[in-house]
């Protein structure tokens, strides 16, 4: 990334994309309507209460990130969606049960105005689902063309000056990288051609990034994750990251492992376990589906514990996540962790968490956060993967050739940093001013 000289101001209303309007985007719409008028609180999102601290310790000057940096503010956002179901924002949030009928109701005629757009659903990507509000097409590159159609239909209309997308939609079935994945030309050929490789998340980013629009990935699809839409990103100058929000099990999982590494504590054993059931569990309950979750909340804990550089400690750990479809829990997810640990000489302990979550409560600051900062991005001049967004992610991308940085506090860090740079200030390496005399 090229130091911006300069970062554009944030003039007009910027438009949020959200391919998926089901929990985690109407809790997210929701939210934001609510807190503008007053009505709650934006907890959990670091854009609208988190402080960064600038200068020496002594300095005391700690402002609010969004007085740092120039960031959109919450009035000047306008919603648009797809889905397969054609419900509105208030219709899709009372099924999905995640807020009480009190924070929806004095909402609801700015809730039943976001209607999705028809979805580009082919279904052979995400089985446990069967919707009729689908866009029909000759091709996969005319379904792209739909989609950048909708988009600029929706900026004219809801007259904004610019526009980022989340993927807030159902998680596909796991799909590697291949050839189709590797160019822009390779891409477009597959996308005229109906490559089976090519899903329906990927139209979307490929919509997107031709249109210069940031994308950012909640899901674990690939999506976004391969080399020709890297390269994509690049030309059109659209920031990218992914993938899979951070929420529940896995932000627990990266606060402990990296505290249990600081204190050279050995690891033989982690259980977890889910129980959910809302839409996304019950999608899961495909094991095609949970293949790709699976593989997105497997990678964590060998990248914090680096067994190759600490076998006595993590070269023989037993790591094992399961999610179970249970429907009376709904949205209420409980995420259980059994982690055996080791101590000194090798004596066992055992540490047993029990999380309570709910999930799209968790998930809809990190969409908030995830807009605003991918169009500070953009208006910055940077295009491709945005490394200091993996905060935010349970399987954060990569540039080509790198591995994922998991520690949250590493995460933290480096998000924190790349804001002081972008706009000029001393990075933060917690040395104090004895080392420099
Ligand atoms: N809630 C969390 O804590 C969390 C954490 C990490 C990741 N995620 C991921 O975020 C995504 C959204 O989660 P959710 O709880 O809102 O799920 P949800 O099932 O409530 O909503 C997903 C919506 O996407 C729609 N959809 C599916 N395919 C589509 C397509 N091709 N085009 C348009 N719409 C499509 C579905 O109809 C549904 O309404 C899921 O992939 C989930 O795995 C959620």
């Amino acid at each position: 990334m090229k130091k911006p000289s300069s970062i554009q101001k944030p003039d007009g209303k910027l438009l949020v994309l959200l391919p998926g309007l089901g929990a985690v985007s109407t809790t997210f719409i929701a939210g934001c309507m609510l807190v503008r008028r007053g009505l709650s609180k934006p907890i959990g999102s670091m854009t609208q209460l988190g402080t960064i601290r600038l200068g020496k310790r002594t300095d005391n000057r700690i402002p609010k990130i969004r007085d740092l940096v120039p960031l959109a503010g919450l009035d000047e956002l306008e919603f648009a969606s797809w889905d397969l179901f054609d419900e509105n924002a208030y219709e899709s949030a009372v099924n999905a049960k995640v807020l009480e009928p009190r924070d929806l109701e004095p909402i609801k005629e700015e809730l039943e105005s976001v209607r999705p757009f028809k979805a580009a659903f082919y279904p052979e990507y995400v089985k446990r689902l069967d919707g009729r509000h689908a866009k029909t097409a000759s091709s996969k590159a005319d379904m792209v063309e739909q989609l950048r159609a909708d988009i600029r239909g929706a900026l004219e209309a809801k007259g904004c000056t610019r526009a980022v997308a989340v993927w807030c939609g159902s998680t596909e079935i796991y799909i590697e990288p291949g050839p189709v994945h590797q160019s822009v030309e390779a891409f477009e050929k597959g996308l005229a051609n109906d490559d089976p490789a090519i899903s329906n998340s990927m139209l979307y980013a490929w919509a997107c990034l031709k249109e210069g629009v940031p994308f950012a990935n909640g899901a674990p699809n690939l999506t976004v994750d391969f080399p020709a839409a890297e390269e994509l990103a690049k030309r059109t100058s659209a920031p990218t990251a992914g993938k899979d929000f951070k929420t529940g099990q896995t932000l627990m999982k990266t606060i402990l492992a990296p505290g249990f590494k600081a204190r050279m504590l050995g690891l033989s054993g982690w259980f977890s376990t889910n129980i959910l059931g809302n839409r996304d569990g019950e999608v899961l309950d495909d094991p095609e589906s949970f293949k790709t979750k699976e593989v997105s909340k497997l990678g964590v804990l060998e990248h914090i514990l680096q067994p190759e550089v600490y076998p006595d400690l993590y070269g023989d750990v037993y790591h094992k996540v399961r999610i179970n479809y249970y429907p009376p829990r709904g949205d209420a997810k409980e995420g259980w962790d059994n982690i055996d640990l080791t101590g000194w000489l090798g004596y066992p302990m055992q540490i047993k968490v029990d999380f309570l979550c709910r999930d799209s409560i968790l998930a809809a600051p990190i969409v908030l956060d995830l807009a605003i900062l991918l169009d500070l991005a953009k208006r910055a001049g940077f295009g491709g993967v945005q490394e200091w967004l993996s905060f935010f992610f349970k399987s954060p991308q990569t540039a080509a050739g790198l591995y994922p940085e998991h520690d949250l506090f590493i995460q933290s860090m480096k998000l924190k940093n790349t804001l002081r740079w972008m706009v000029g200030e001393d990075l933060i390496t917690h040395l104090g001013n004895e080392y420099y005399d």
